[in-house]
Formats: structure tokens, C-alpha cells, sequence
């Protein structure tokens, strides 16, 4: 089995929805190391008129949780991010490191409302690239007006954006239709990063052997290695992808 990188997980304690305290952090990182995930990229929420975990803070926290992981013997490496919810100010929060990108590099992770139409979704994005990062769309299925019409997708790949879905959407989690659109996009490999978007350690736990399996068998060991391995190592040495 090939080592898996999850670059979108709730792990970092005490800071957002996700993990509340160390412990269950390190309970967290015990469930990602049966899944085989070898490093993860801890992305915290930054949200407008939210309390966020500021850059200095999120290396802090990391390495903090990097240390309690390690006298635990848990082998996971992890690298500091944010799952940013796309505002006016996003940019300008880039441009002037107030948000972390994935594990430093040009690539950031980017959210939206479910309900976003797909123009500011598309303007937003426009934004992102033309100030030099290289957009990650966190969880695609959860966007209504991307999910009623796919071609969306294909229209973001092709402006520079990379896609991510969640391994439990894919799994059935969230019903036939979210399930059956992410499969869609699979077979026509409009997919860059599968990831677990875990909070906890039970319903939202960073799973994702059971889907790397899952893609393995439906798509192909090579498609799988690109979505669990590659592509989210190229995002640690920040090369193009
Ligand atoms: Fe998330």
C-alpha cells in the first residue's frame, strides 16, 4: 500500500469545529495512521467575523500537536494550512500572510457558501490566481449550482483551479446525488485530491482507506496514487501539478 497525504482535516485542537482538545487530536491522528495517511496538512477554518487561528499561532499549535503525536509513536507528519471561506478580504489576507497557505505553499484551499452562485464562485477564483495562488476548491460537491450542472467543473479546471472532494461524499455519506456526482467526475478524472475533512473521531474521522480502495478497484491504481499520493506530495514541495 502506498503512503496517503490528507491535505483537508479539522485535527488542530481547540481552534475550530474540529478536534476540541489534544486529546482527541491524538486519537484522531491514531485513526489516520490506520488509514495508512502518512502526512496531513491541518487546515482550520478561516472565516470572516470568526476567531481564527492566526499564522504564528497555527505553526504553534502544529508543532505542539507534532510533539504529543511523536512521544505517542504516531508517525504522521504534519504541515500547517487553512480552509479559507472566500471573502472580500481574502486576498488582501493572502498578499499580507494573515491566512496560511497549504504547508507554504502557492496553493490555497478555498471555500464557499453551499449556496454561492457559480459567478462569485468563478470571480472569486479569478481573484485568487491573477494575485499568484494556485486555487484548491475544498469539497466541489457541496456547491448546488456546481452540482446541478457539472460543466462548472470542467470551466474551473480550466481557469488554473484544482478540485477536491471528500472521501465520505464519494463513499455515500451524504446521499445517491452527492455520491453519484463526485463518481462522475472521477471516472472523467475531473478530480485532483481526495481528502478526509475529518472534525472528529466518529461520524467526520479521517478515513480514507476504505475509498482509496474504493477508487483503486473503480478507477485504477494509477488514478488513485495521482488523488491520494501525488498530487498532495507536489502540494508539500510545492511543485505544479
Ligand atoms: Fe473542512
Amino acid at each position: 500500500m502506498q503512503p496517503t497525504i490528507d491535505i483537508h482535516c479539522h485535527i488542530m485542537p481547540g481552534v475550530d469545529d474540529g478536534s476540541p482538545d489534544m486529546k482527541t487530536s491524538l486519537e484522531m491522528l491514531r485513526i489516520a495512521d490506520k488509514n495508512d495517511i502518512t502526512h496531513l496538512i491541518l487546515t482550520p477554518h478561516h472565516k470572516p467575523m470568526h476567531h481564527n487561528v492566526s499564522p504564528e499561532h497555527n505553526v504553534l499549535y502544529r508543532k505542539e500537536l507534532q510533539q504529543n503525536a511523536r512521544a505517542e509513536g504516531i508517525r504522521a507528519k504534519l504541515f500547517s494550512g487553512n480552509e479559507i471561506y472566500y471573502s472580500d478580504e481574502t486576498v488582501d489576507e493572502l498578499m499580507r500572510g494573515e491566512v496560511c497557505s497549504l504547508a507554504g505553499s502557492d496553493y490555497v484551499l478555498i471555500e464557499f457558501h453551499p449556496t454561492n452562485p457559480y459567478k462569485a464562485i468563478q470571480n472569486a477564483m479569478y481573484r485568487v490566481l491573477t494575485a499568484g495562488f494556485i486555487p484548491i476548491v475544498a469539497h466541489v460537491e457541496r456547491y448546488s449550482d456546481i452540482v446541478t450542472k457539472p460543466v462548472h467543473v470542467e470551466d474551473l479546471i480550466e481557469m488554473g483551479c484544482l478540485i477536491q472532494v471528500n472521501a465520505s461524499s464519494i463513499m455515500g455519506k451524504y446521499g445517491f446525488g452527492i455520491s453519484s456526482f463526485t463518481r462522475k467526475l472521477l471516472k472523467k478524472e475531473l478530480v485532483h485530491f481526495i481528502a478526509s475533512d475529518a472534525h472528529d473521531t466518529g461520524n467526520r474521522a479521517p478515513q480514507l482507506l476504505e475509498c482509496r480502495k474504493y477508487v483503486e478497484k473503480k478507477y485504477g491504481d494509477e488514478y488513485a496514487k495521482e488523488l491520494f499520493f501525488t498530487n498532495p506530495a507536489n502540494v508539500l514541495r510545492n511543485e505544479s501539478i
